[in-house]
């Protein structure tokens, strides 16, 4: 298969994969070079599972949700038999947008030309297009994504041979029990936009090492020195006891738990909230990153105020955690950096995911 991107120049002794303790973290030149962000797109964000949002967004025949996957535009829609299906969000007649924004519509309509498409993606109608010929309208149904859905949370994977979505998240449920997510109802989402590349903030994510520096106020919350880091096949743990007493999240005695889900989610659950986060990368030295905010409750009064002040909290940590990954990304780029190395006791789940990344790194170029 000749790649239609531009393969970066890799060392192969880059993409060996060592012990922690012996390992360098992954060269600079992969956090702000413009050609590893073409390549992250193929190598890593065309062939894996992508969040696109809650199921409860698209439950009525009609529904559609619109969303961006490795720089193509998608959309999810749900049909008049309730099946859920995903498209490209791009129009066959000359690759007009089908949907601008989540909506509901009995038909789906070209906004360019007024092309119409069945809710099963078949394409209906095409005005003023009699006169063409060697043309069947069976050949220009929008072209399929892969979707499935876990607790209740919506994935589409652009592969062509696409890995079961399940082992991505294997024992969490059995984890986090008698805990459930998929019984939390969706409240809200929040973007932020961070200059920086998309690893600069997953690494960021993946440890607590620089929760007293970063984030002091979060070491109250947190039971800091029983925070612990495990890693699975295809995701990572952190999780750590609440301190008991004076805070937002009660009394209880669950956990925080936060799950790394590769390459780009996670799961941050709070007694009585779940916050997911994906982070969409935009360009070598930018990305989005969307939270979902999902909760037990979501209409009483109490719950209103409570959510208020969860999402008021996680914004100032979101805001601490965008500044220095910004500060990061241009450490980065400077002359002074290439490597780093790992901290064995805190720094196990950035190798974990850098570990993976190489792995997806070096499949691609096998495929090359
Ligand atoms: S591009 Fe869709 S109708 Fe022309
Ligand atoms: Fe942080």
């Amino acid at each position: 298969m000749t790649p239609h991107f531009t393969l970066p120049a890799l060392v192969p002794e880059e993409l060996d994969i060592q012990p922690l303790e012996r390992s360098e973290t992954i060269p600079s030149s992969w956090y702000v070079d413009p050609i590893f962000h073409e390549f992250d797109k193929e190598a890593i964000f065309s062939q894996t599972w992508q969040h696109i949002g809650p199921a409860s967004g698209v439950e009525q025949p009609g529904d559609q949700s619109v969303s961006t996957v490795a720089g193509n535009p998608i959309i999810a829609v749900r049909d008049q038999e309730r099946q859920l299906g995903a498209f490209y969000n791009v129009c066959r007649h000359r690759g007009g947008p089908i949907a601008l924004h989540d909506c509901n519509t009995k038909v789906l309509q070209c906004k360019y030309h007024g092309w119409t498409y069945l809710l099963d993606g078949s394409l209906r109608g095409t005005p003023r297009f009699d006169r063409t010929e060697l043309f069947d309208k069976k050949d220009y149904g929008l072209v399929p994504v892969r979707l499935d859905a876990w607790e209740r949370m919506l994935f589409v994977n652009l592969a062509e041979n696409v890995q079961p979505l399940a082992p991505l998240f294997g024992g969490i449920k059995e984890r986090i029990s008698p805990l459930a997510l998929s019984t939390k109802k969706f409240a809200r989402r929040i973007m932020y936009e961070v200059h920086a590349n998309w690893k600069v903030y997953v690494d960021n994510y993946l440890e607590g090492y620089h929760l007293p520096y970063v984030h002091p106020e979060l070491c109250n919350l947190l039971d800091y020195r029983n925070y612990v880091t495990e890693t699975f096949e295809w995701h990572s743990l952190q999780h750590s006891p609440i301190q008991q007493g004076n805070n937002l999240y009660g009394s209880s005695a669950d956990p925080a738990y936060y799950f790394f889900i590769w390459p780009n989610f996670m799961l941050n659950i709070l007694p009585g909230r779940l916050q997911t986060n994906t982070v969409i990368p935009v360009a070598h030295n930018q990305c989005l990153v969307r939270f979902d905010y999902y909760y037990d409750d979501i209409s009483s009064e109490g719950a209103l105020k409570m959510i208020e002040e969860d999402v008021a909290y996680s914004d100032t940590v979101q805001k601490e955690d965008m500044e220095i990954c910004e500060h990061v990304q241009r450490g980065l780029e400077s002359r002074a950096y290439n490597k780093g190395r790992f901290s064995v006791e805190c720094e196990n789940g950035v190798h974990h995911f850098q570990s993976l990344l190489k792995k997806a790194y070096r499949q691609a170029l096998d495929k090359a």
